[in-house]
């Protein structure tokens, strides 16, 4: 499997440290993020991660900022995004099993390597459940495509 993985310059230390951790359990990472600590806008790589997710490039994004808030915010602007920022597995898993995300995304500057780790595996780990999420998950498309029609 494939993964994406964005950042901005508040996270590259984390970014490092959890594909190091990817690629350890088999993972091919593809990094769209910055390798520069320098002033860079999280905007350019949630976009970039999420439309390699929607592409079929990758399967799966990861996406870290500060708080992991406006990277997700940007990613989630792409169509057929459903990118959730989780600071703990609980939420991580659900959003998998429920939600269908197809992104994770988590704050650099909010949680520690350690649970970054313990978040991303279980994202991994977990499958969408479909079933009786479904319809909740088409609703969320069709906002899209009625935003689409404006
Ligand atoms: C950058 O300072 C910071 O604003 C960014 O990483 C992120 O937290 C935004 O949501």
């Amino acid at each position: 499997m494939k993964i994406g993985i964005g950042n901005d310059h508040s996270a590259v230390e984390m970014k490092n440290q959890i594909r190091k951790h990817l690629e350890s359990k088999g993972y091919e990472v593809v990094n769209y993020g910055t390798d520069s600590t320098e002033s860079s806008n999280y905007p350019v790589y949630g976009e970039a991660v999420a439309n390699a997710v929607v592409s079929g490039e990758v399967d799966l994004g990861v996406l870290i900022c500060g708080t992991g808030v406006g990277i997700s915010l940007a990613a989630n602007k792409v169509n057929g995004i459903r990118a959730c920022v989780c600071s703990e597995p609980y939420s991580a898993r659900l959003s998998r099993e429920h939600n269908n995300s197809n992104i994770i995304a988590f704050g650099a500057r909010v949680i520690g390597i350690e649970m970054a780790k313990m978040i991303v595996d279980e994202w991994l780990s977990a499958e969408y459940q479909g079933g009786r999420h479904q319809a909740r998950v088409d609703m969320i498309t069709e906002i899209e495509n009625r935003q689409k029609n404006k």
